[in-house]
């Protein structure tokens, strides 16, 4: 398949779980580009699996230097860029009761000043006619207990797609968001212990009303898409990658 060939994609947290999902489709259908993240443990092993069409760059999203650095090096490398995903993010936990400012900043750094700074540290290494993928979360959706900031970070990420094609009409770029459900990542082991993450994903499993939990390749497909001329006429949408868990009832 080749729905990507000669397009230029840069996926932030393209190292781990969705994001390396995302890469190895993109990297079926003919894409070449850069991952990004701060683990080189993790971004080594990614690069076994990609290839010689991708590069890893160790950076931080969150640093507006190191943002600037990825889109330099990648179009340096490639050429101007075609595709962006915002991907890298974490659900990092609490209620409105025990976040404090410090959490409050750490959690809106990275699900929501990341990603706009992802995208304006971008644009001017991007080429027009370009597409930008953001990752949401079906937390933006529903209020789970303890995702209150990442929720409200996720929800203003969906507005982002909106805004941001809107404000790239002029150079033909679109801007649209993947919200998946619960995906079968290593951010599970983030938030369980180790010998009760099977255990999790069982029971996530049978509250989803599909009967299973994503797979990074379900949200890579979506990302295919809308990284493709096959959605040339699809700007400021969402699409929900998520076995119904946002809204069908079970
Ligand atoms: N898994 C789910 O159920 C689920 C559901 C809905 C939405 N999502 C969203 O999907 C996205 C990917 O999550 P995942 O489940 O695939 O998690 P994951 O396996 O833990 O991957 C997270 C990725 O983000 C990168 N990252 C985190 N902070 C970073 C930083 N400051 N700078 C650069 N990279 C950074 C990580 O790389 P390093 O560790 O190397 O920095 C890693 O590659 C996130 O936006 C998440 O909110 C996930």
């Amino acid at each position: 398949m080749s729905r990507l060939k000669n397009k230029i994609a840069v996926i932030t947290g393209g190292n781990s779980g969705i994001g390396l999902g995302i890469a190895q489709a993109f990297k079926d259908e003919g894409a070449k580009g850069g991952i990004v993240g701060r683990n080189q443990k993790t971004l080594d092993s990614a690069m076994a699996q990609l290839g010689d069409n991708f590069i890893a760059i160790n950076a931080d999203v969150t640093n507006l230097d190191d943002l600037e650095m990825v889109f330099k090096k990648t179009s340096e490398i490639f050429g101007k860029i075609d595709v962006i995903v915002a991907n890298a993010g974490a659900g990092i936990v609490g209620t409105v009761a025990t976040i404090g400012e410090a959490e409050y900043d750490k959690t809106m750094d990275l699900n929501l000043k990341a990603v706009y700074f992802t995208v304006n540290k971008a644009l001017p290494y991007m080429n027009d006619g370009g597409s930008i993928v953001l990752i949401g979360s079906n937390a933006a959706h529903r209020a789970y207990p303890n995702f209150t900031l990442y929720g409200a970070a996720k929800a203003a990420v969906i507005f982002f797609a909106k805004a941001f094609s809107s404000d790239l009409l002029g150079r033909k770029i679109r801007a649209n968001v993947i919200t998946p459900g619960t995906t079968d990542t290593p951010a599970f082991e983030k938030f369980v212990p180790l010998e009760q993450v099977d255990a999790i994903k069982t029971h996530f499993a049978s509250e989803m009303p599909i009967g299973r939990i994503g797979q990074p390749s379900d949200i890579g497909k979506t990302a295919v898409f809308l990284a493709s001329e096959d959605s040339s006429f699809i700007l400021g949408t969402e699409i929900l990658v998520d076995g119904g868990m946002s809204y069908l009832a079970k």
